[in-house]
C-alpha cells in the first residue's frame, strides 16, 4: 500500500468549520518517509489567519449545535468515530508508519489506542456530574461541571494518534470544541481524523485541524484570546513558550514534556521478568517516547549480570524500514537523528558502550536510522543521565542501596514515570511514595499504556493529567451554585 493508496482525503486542505479548505497563505509542507528520506507529499501550510477562523469555528460551535447537545449525543458520536477508527485501523497504520517512520505493528496499536481513547471518553460523556455539598439551613448548593469552551490542543509527533486521542477525546467528551495543531512532521493521522469525525456526523466547528510549523499555528493558537485552555505535549522550551503564551490571557494550560524516567533494579527483583523490559521500555518507538526508560539503575549485586544481559539483548537489536517487522523504525526527522547522534558522540567519548545494536542492511542511507546503543557505569550527573535524548540510547547507573537508588532516581529536573523492580513490599511502598513522579510502575514499566490510567508529570515533566477520568476534570471547570430558599 502506498502513502496515495491509504489517503481517502485531500491532505492539503485544513479542516475548519466541518469544511476542507486551502490554507489562507496557500502554501504547502513536504511530507517526508524517514524510512527513505524522499518526498512523498505534502500538507497545507497554516497560518495565524486560519487560527482565526478555526477559533471563531469552535466559539460558534460551543453556541450552535455542538453547545446545545446532550452528553449521551456527545458520546454516541464518539463511539461512531471509534467504529470508523476500527474500521480504517489499517490504513490509519500505514499512514503512521510512511509519515512517521513507526514500525506497523506499533502504528497498528496507536489505531487502536485511538480508537480505546473515543470508546471509552465516548461512553463516560454522559457520566460526568457535579455534587450536591450540604450546606447550612436554608440553602441547596450544588456544583455544575461546566467545559471551558474552546480548547486549543497542540501535539508532537511520536505517537500522534494517542496523543490526539486522549486530549480530543476528553475534550470532546466534556462539551469543549477544539482546535487541534499536529507536529509539521506528522500531521496526517489527525487530517485523517478529522475526516473520520465529519463522516461520524460531528457538528461542525467542534473540532478543527489546522496543520502548519509550530512558530507561526502553535504560537498563534497558544496565544489567542478566544482559546479557554490550552494542551500542549512535546519539548520543555516549547511548553515554557506556550505557558508564558497562554499567561496573556490566564487560561488553563497542560503541559506533558517527557521525561528522563528511571528504571530502578534491586538485587532481589524477579530479573528474568524484568530483563525484556528493561529494554523494551526504552526502545519502543526507537526511543522517541516521553516516558521511555532511558535510565537504567542497578543494584551493584545484580549490575553485572544485568549489564551482560541487557547487552546480548542490545546486540539482536536492528532497525529497518517502517515497513517491515523490526524492533525499530528510523527516527522521525533529519533534526531529530541528528539531536540523538550528537548525544552518541558525547558518550562514545566520554562513557564505556556496553553493547549496540544494528542499522540492517536494507534500510536506506538516506533514511533516519540509528542503531541503539547502551553506555555502562555513567555517572548520575552526566549529560547523557540528565537530558531526554528522545532516541534508542539507554545509560545503566550503578547503585549501593535504597537511599541511593532514590537520590539518583529524583536528581533529574524531571519526573514522569519511575520504574521499580523489587520483591520487598515494604520498599515498593516507600519508593512508590518518596519518588517524585507522576506514576510508578511495581515490577512492570508503563502497564501496557492503559488509556484508563491517569498520566502526567511533575516538575519539567509538566502539570495536569492527561488519561483515565482525571483528564476530564482538567477540561471542566467547576461552578458553584448556592441558592437561598428559605
Ligand atoms: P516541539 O516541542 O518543538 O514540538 C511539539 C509541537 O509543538 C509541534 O506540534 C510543534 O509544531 C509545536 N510548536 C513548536 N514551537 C511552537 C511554539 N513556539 N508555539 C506553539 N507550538 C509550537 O518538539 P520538537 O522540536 O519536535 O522535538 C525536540 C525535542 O522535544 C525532542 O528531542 C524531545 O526531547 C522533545 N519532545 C518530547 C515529546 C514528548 O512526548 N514529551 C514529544 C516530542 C518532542
Ligand atoms: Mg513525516
Amino acid at each position: 500500500m502506498t502513502l496515495q493508496d491509504a489517503l481517502w482525503f485531500d491532505p492539503t486542505r485544513i479542516f475548519v468549520d466541518g469544511a476542507w479548505r486551502q490554507p489562507s497563505g496557500g502554501g504547502t509542507i513536504d511530507v517526508e518517509n524517514p524510512s527513505t528520506g524522499t518526498v512523498i507529499g505534502a500538507i497545507g501550510r497554516g497560518t495565524a489567519e486560519d487560527v482565526d477562523a478555526a477559533v471563531a469555528a469552535a466559539q460558534a460551535a460551543m453556541d450552535g449545535a455542538w453547545g446545545r447537545m446532550s452528553a449521551t449525543e456527545r458520546g454516541r458520536i464518539m463511539s461512531k468515530m471509534a467504529t470508523l477508527v476500527l474500521e480504517r485501523a489499517e490504513k490509519l497504520a500505514m499512514i503512521e508508519a510512511l509519515d512517521v517512520g513507526k514500525p506497523l505493528h506499533q502504528s497498528r496499536n496507536d489505531s487502536i489506542a485511538l480508537a480505546r481513547y473515543l470508546e471509552f471518553y465516548g461512553g463516560a460523556a454522559d457520566k460526568l456530574m457535579g455534587t450536591t455539598i450540604p450546606y447550612q439551613d436554608g440553602f441547596t448548593v450544588y456544583t455544575l461541571r461546566e467545559p471551558h469552551g474552546v480548547c486549543g490542543v497542540i501535539i508532537p509527533w511520536n505517537y500522534p494518534m494517542q496523543i490526539l486521542g486522549r486530549a480530543v477525546g476528553a475534550a470532546l467528551a466534556a462539551g469543549n470544541a477544539c482546535v487541534l495543531k499536529p507536529a509539521e512532521d506528522a500531521s496526517l493521522s489527525s487530517l485523517a481524523f478529522a475526516a473520520i469525525a465529519e463522516e461520524a456526523g460531528l457538528p461542525a466547528g467542534a473540532l478543527n485541524v489546522v496543520t502548519g510549523f509550530g512558530h507561526d499555528v502553535g504560537s498563534a493558537l497558544s496565544g489567542h484570546a478566544g482559546v479557554d485552555h490550552v494542551s500542549f505535549t512535546g519539548s520543555v522550551g516549547t511548553g515554557e513558550r506556550i505557558q508564558a503564551a497562554a499567561s496573556r490571557n490566564v487560561v488553563p494550560v497542560t503541559l506533558e514534556l517527557g521525561g528522563k524516567s528511571p528504571h530502578i533494579v534491586f538485587d532481589d527483583c524477579d530479573l528474568d521478568k524484568a530483563m525484556p523490559t528493561l529494554v523494551g521500555a526504552c526502545m519502543q518507538n526507537a526511543g522517541q517516547t516521553c516516558s521511555a526508560a532511558s535510565r537504567v539503575l542497578v543494584q551493584r549485586g545484580v549490575y553485572e549480570e544485568v549489564k551482560r544481559r541487557m547487552a546480548e539483548i542490545y546486540r539482536g537489536l536492528e532497525a529497518g524500514p517502517a515497513i517491515g517487522s523490526h524492533a525499530l523504525g528510523p527516527l522521525v526527522s533529519r533534526k531529530q537523528k541528528q539531536i540523538v547522534s550528537s548525544y552518541i558522540e558525547i558518550g562514545r567519548k566520554e562513557l564505556a558502550i556496553a553493547a549496540e545494536g544494528k542499522i540492517r542492511d536494507d534500510a536506506a542511507a538516506e533514511g533516519n536510522f540509528v542503531a541503539p546503543v547502551l553506555f555502562a557505569d555513567v555517572p548520575p550527573d552526566h549529560k547523557l543521565a540528565q537530558e531526554e535524548i528522545f532516541g534508542p540510547v539507554q545509560v545503566l547507573i550503578p547503585f549501593e542501596d535504597e537511599a541511593e537508588a532514590l537520590k539518583i532516581a529524583n536528581g533529574t529536573p524531571y519526573g514522569l514515570v519511575a520504574g521499580v523492580w523489587t520483591r520487598d513490599g515494604g520498599r515498593q511502598m516507600r519508593l512508590a511514595r518518596k519518588l517524585h513522579v507522576g506514576q510508578v510502575f511495581i515490577n512492570n514499566y508503563g502497564a501496557g499504556g492503559g488509556i484508563e490510567l491517569p498520566f502526567g508529570g511533575v516538575g519539567k515533566s509538566g502539570h495536569g493529567r492527561e488519561k483515565g477520568f482525571e483528564a476530564l476534570y482538567g477540561f471542566t471547570r467547576v461552578k458553584t451554585v448556592a441558592a437561598s430558599h428559605g
